[in-house]
């Protein structure tokens, strides 16, 4: 049985909050290795933690959506044609992973100006977006959603990556972790760090599937 992951409603900072999710989901991913498993409890773990937190406004006005997008051929093959890209086309496509949240889009194709998603994963760096209606090529799931965080997943770059034509170098992109907020400014620098230091505990707690 898991122990209880709510966290104290007197968090009053972004570290404390941070610190605390860190320890909570470490513990939680610790015994298991499937990615389906653990990125489905640390999407959990992560939406309820910000609802419960008060740190984004009231629970209703927090995050929204918080979960995975992760390259399509992660899953098993689709008997739809529109679940990856044309043939001849080497474009990769991402697909929806374990979220929390109103239901999102399917499939994103990873093309750089093709949504928050896809930049952050053709960058292999964190896009923070203050107000999502002014993102050009923001795909909206929630019409509610005014503010958006992605943070890409990158295996074997735990050193940090050099910087080269707009896109960081080395490791292999998985997919991205997103959360939506309903206020614009939602989140700030002090997320992006937080939240880099959440997509390292997924990194380092999963098997991942071989490079295909
Ligand atoms: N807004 C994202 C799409 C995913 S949803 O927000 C869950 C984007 O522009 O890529």
């Amino acid at each position: 049985m898991v122990e209880s992951t709510r966290l104290r409603s007197d968090i009053s900072s972004k570290k404390e909050f941070y610190d605390l999710v860190c320890e909570q989901l470490a513990a939680l991913l610790g015994d298991e290795r499937s990615w389906i498993t653990n990125l489905s409890n640390a999407s959990s773990l992560l939406f309820w933690a910000f609802r419960d937190s008060h740190l984004w406004g009231d629970a209703e006005g927090a995050v929204n959506w918080c979960g995975f997008y992760l390259e399509s051929s992660f899953f098993p093959p689709s008997s739809s044609s529109s679940s990856s890209a044309p043939s001849g086309d080497a474009t990769t496509t991402l697909k929806l992973g374990p979220f929390q949240g109103r239901p999102a889009c399917l499939l994103i194709p990873a093309r750089a100006g093709g949504g928050v998603c896809a930049d952050a994963f053709v960058r292999r760096s964190p896009v923070l977006v203050l107000d999502v209606h002014a993102y050009p090529g923001h795909i909206p799931c929630d019409a509610e959603t005014n503010a958006e965080v992605v943070l890409p997943l990158v295996l074997g770059r735990e050193q940090g990556g050099k910087e080269q034509g707009g896109k960081e170098q080395g490791g292999r992109a998985l997919g991205v972790l997103d959360l939506d907020c309903l206020r614009v400014g939602g989140f700030d620098a002090e997320d992006v760090e937080g939240l880099g230091r959440v997509v390292q505990i997924v990194l380092r707690e999963c098997d991942w599937p071989e490079a295909t």
